[in-house]
């Protein structure tokens, strides 16, 4: 169980999302019924303010958070039904997620943060050391690898939350504003990141972002406005 393999019936499909946080006339209507395509081989981007429901959706989508309605199937898995044992396994072997807030370990180094998720999978030491290398470098933090996060920057620390997953191959890739925090030679440079991993063939990935760069890049762009994709 390393890699996850290069099924080609391995789509995101969400149907008719929908999210609200509180009730009565307080409710915020967060998501107000999404539907989304992903294949593997692609990126599609979400565009949309912040508030628009952008880290909403991505967290719909990984089974983060609970749903009011709609399903989110991947491949042949419905992720929106999963018991939450086996949302945790689907999570942990096929699912990756740059946290808008980079969600890395502060104690570990930014090499054993990129290593987490290998460890999880039971990959042996030595593929973990070539690979967790090798995802240091593709984001260019080879010289920062032994540093922990508290001693980077923020764009830093943005990059090794990048490269802790697209270590893993994964089948699905959700980012959050992944290249916010960088300047735009960097954030370019992450976007060719991802977009190589994607070509790879078998991973999706769902990039929300409000950087037109970033946009470009895309094979779609999908405007979110107050919980609507149009
Ligand atoms: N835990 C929460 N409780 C209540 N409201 C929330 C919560 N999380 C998000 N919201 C609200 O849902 C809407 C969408 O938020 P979010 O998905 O974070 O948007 P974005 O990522 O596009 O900025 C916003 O109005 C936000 O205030
Ligand atoms: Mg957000």
């Amino acid at each position: 169980m390393t890699d996850a393999p290069p099924v080609t019936a391995q789509q995101l499909h969400a149907t008719g999302l929908v999210r609200t946080y509180g009730t009565g006339p307080r409710a915020v209507h967060a998501l107000r019924g999404v539907d989304l395509v992903a294949r593997p081989g692609e990126l599609v981007v979400v565009r949309g303010r912040s508030g628009s429901g952008k880290t909403t959706l991505l967290h719909a989508l990984g089974g983060l958070e609970p749903l009011d309605a709609g399903t989110v199937r991947l491949g042949d898995t419905e992720v929106s039904a999963l018991p939450e044992r086996e949302l945790l396994r689907l999570r942990r072997e096929r699912v990756a997620y740059v946290f808008q807030s980079f969600g890395l370990l502060p104690v570990l180094s930014a090499a054993e943060n990129v290593e987490v998720p290998l460890r999880l999978r039971g990959v042996g030491a030595a593929e973990r050391s070539g690979r967790v290398a090798a995802a240091l470098d593709a984001v260019g933090l080879t010289p920062h690898a032994r540093q922990r996060p508290g001693e980077l920057s923020g764009g830093q620390q943005q990059r090794v939350a990048v490269a802790r997953a697209l270590v893993t191959r994964p089948t699905l890739l959700l980012a959050d504003e992944p290249t916010a925090q960088l300047d735009s030679e960097t954030a370019v440079a992450v976007m060719e990141v991802l977009v190589a991993l994607v070509r790879t063939g078998s991973t999706a990935a769902v990039v929300t972002t409000h950087d037109p760069l970033i946009a470009e890049r895309a094979d779609r762009v999908l405007e979110l406005h107050s919980g609507r994709l149009t």
